[in-house]
Formats: C-alpha cells, structure tokens, sequence
C-alpha cells in the first residue's frame, strides 16, 4: 500500500474556559486517509467532530489547543509548519465546507464576486479577469453555472448556497475536502442532490473526502470506511462492510440500531437514550459506560485501548479485546 495521503496519529485537542477544568474534545484519535478515499466521521453531537475537522486544519477557535498527536499531509507534519506555510497547505491541499456556512455568505455581494475573491486570496497572483474565469469553471462544476454569478445569496435556494460553498471548497484544486454536515438544514431531496455532486465531484478530480455526518445512511452510500467516534475518543474504526454487517463496539450497534433502515438512509436518526458526557467531566473508565448496554464492572475503572481485529479493523472495547 502507497504511503497515505494523511496520516494522523493519537491526535488530542482540549478546550479551555475560564474557571473550568480542561474540556478533553478530542483524545488520540488517529486515521489515514488515502488519495481519492472517501471517510465518513460519525457520532452523536459534541463528540468532537468539527473540533477533530478543524484541528486539521489548525483553525481551531483560540480557547481550543492541539495538546498532541501528528497530523502528515503527504508525509509532512503540519503541526510544525509555521503559520504562513500552514496557510499555503489550507485550501490548496485540504480545505472544508464549513458546518452551516452556506448561512454566513455575504448578503451584499454577489456569489460570484465572494468567489472570486476567495480565489484570488489563495493565489494572489491572478488578474481579477482570470479570477472570474476561475469562478465560472467552478459555478460550472457545482451545476450552478456562471450565468448566476452576478446574484446575490438571497436569490439563491439552500442548495445553491451549499453549491457554492463546495465551490470555494474547491476554488484552489485541493486532494482532501472536508465536509462537515454538508446537507443538514436542506430538505431531503436536495440533500440527495448535493450528496450526489460531492460524489460525483470526488470521483471526477479524484478526491480524498471526510463526509462528517450524523447520517449513517450518506456514510453507507458514499463512504470507503468509518471513523465512529464517542465522546472524543475512537470508538470505532474500520471498512464500511465491516461496521455495517459487523459492528464490534457497543456504541456502533447502537448507532446502527438507531438508525434501522438504511433503505430510507435520510429517516431521521432515533437517539439512543442518554447523552454523551461532558468533556470537562469524563467517566473515569470507558466513556460510553453509564450508556452502554453491555457495560460490565471493569468498564468504570479502566478506559478501554484500541484494539485490532484485524489491521484494517479497531475497536475500543473491553468486550471486543476479551473475545478475540
Ligand atoms: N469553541 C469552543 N469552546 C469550548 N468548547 C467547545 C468549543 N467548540 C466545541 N466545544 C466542545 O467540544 C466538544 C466537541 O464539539 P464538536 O463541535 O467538535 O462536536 P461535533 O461532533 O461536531 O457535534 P455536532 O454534531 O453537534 O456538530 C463539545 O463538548 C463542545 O461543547
Ligand atoms: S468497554 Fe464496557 S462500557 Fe465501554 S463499550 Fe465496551 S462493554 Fe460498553
Ligand atoms: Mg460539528
């Protein structure tokens, strides 16, 4: 197997508020992701998506602090890059479709004039004329087209606005996108729609997607493997046959049963009951104890490694570890 495209390792990113204990968000989270393969990251809300998502990229908002872990992007640690070389690495090799941007467009310039200037931040060296060829090409690959340019967001329908927002995602040819909930807030046609062109879009320039998703249905369909993560932490991590037909962690199961029909993969998810914790207030033991189903006395004390099934296939379960 080729070297990965991104190679994170024990990736760990805490939040700090004043007056409160440490907010652990993320802790060890690790992954590859090869060029063109499709990842879905899913779990219930707070466990640590967007947080993992950003720290990517080093745009976490300031209380929030990467505290360990290596993220390789073609074999080159971002974390040491300086922050005008990490700047260089942000939209020209990963860039994001921001959770819920396509609502902070700018409402007094039109999308084609937000477009250009987003690529003509990235690559200074345009002329404001080859900035708005690039904008028509990118209108036109998003199935917008670039006659709509000259409108303002107000004119355009939640799916174009999300349209445009992949546009900027794609404005300077990056080999990763992350989307973070690229459909929520869109009716569910339209979801479908826009879950298409990603697809459509990764496989004709070849992209490396993270889908983050609560959807397990859009991951079944569009993704190569999964990332489940719980309360910050991996819970699961492994091909998308294997976490469908043979989930291993607790967390997973139910996720999967909360989710019973994947023939209707945009239903609404049924919450398994409970929360997660707060991040500032961890179990000592496993952090889907006072949840868990299967949850025995050991789980309380010790949290539970990642455990390999196989190479390709990580659980973080004391369960899984004891039967295997
Ligand atoms: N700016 C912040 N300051 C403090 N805590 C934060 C901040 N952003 C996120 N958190 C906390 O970090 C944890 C992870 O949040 P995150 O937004 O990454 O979750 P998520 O999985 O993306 O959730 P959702 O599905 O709702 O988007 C949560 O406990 C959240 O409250
Ligand atoms: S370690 Fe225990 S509590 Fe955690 S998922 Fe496994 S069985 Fe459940
Ligand atoms: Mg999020």
């Amino acid at each position: 197997m080729t070297s990965p495209l991104l190679d994170v390792r024990d990736l760990s990113v805490d939040f700090h508020l004043p007056g409160r204990p440490p907010g652990h968000a993320v802790s060890r989270v690790g992954f590859t992701l090869q060029p063109g393969e499709a990842m879905g990251l899913v779990g219930e809300s707070g466990c640590g998506k967007t947080t993992l998502s950003l720290a990517l990229l080093r745009l976490l908002p300031p209380q929030g602090r990467i505290v360990s872990g290596s993220v390789k992007f073609n074999g080159r640690e971002l974390l040491a890059l300086s922050e005008p070389e990490m700047a260089n690495v942000r939209w020209k090799d990963i860039s994001m479709i921001f959770q819920g941007a396509m609502n902070a467009l700018n409402p007094v310039a039109s999308i084609g004039a937000q477009i250009s200037e987003a690529v003509r931040r990235h690559y200074s060296f345009m002329t404001p004329v080859e900035a708005r060829t690039r904008t028509a090409e990118l209108l036109d690959m998003v199935g917008i087209g670039a006659a709509r340019a000259g409108q303002y967001p107000h004119q355009y329908s939640g799916g174009m606005r999300q349209r445009a927002m992949i546009a900027m995602a794609l404005a300077c040819s990056p080999q990763i996108v992350i989307a973070d909930e690229p459909t929520t807030a869109l009716d569910v046609m339209i979801q479908a729609q826009i879950l298409d062109l990603l697809d459509r879009l990764r496989r004709e320039l070849g992209l490396a997607v993270i889908f983050v998703t609560h959807d397990l249905g859009v991951v079944a369909e569009l993704c190569d493997k999964v990332l489940v993560m719980y309360a910050g932490v991996t819970a699961e991590y492994a091909g998308v046959d294997e976490i469908y037909n043979q989930p291993r962690h607790p967390y997973t199961q139910e996720l999967l049963k909360a989710f019973p029909d994947l023939s209707r993969p945009r239903a609404a998810l049924n919450s398994i009951p409970g929360y997660p914790p707060r991040i500032d207030a961890l179990p000592p033991g496993c952090r889907f104890a006072p949840r868990c189903p299967a949850v025995f006395d050991r789980c309380h004390i010790d949290q539970p490694a990642l455990h390999a099934l196989t190479p390709e296939h990580l659980a973080a379960c004391h369960l899984v570890e004891s039967e295997s």
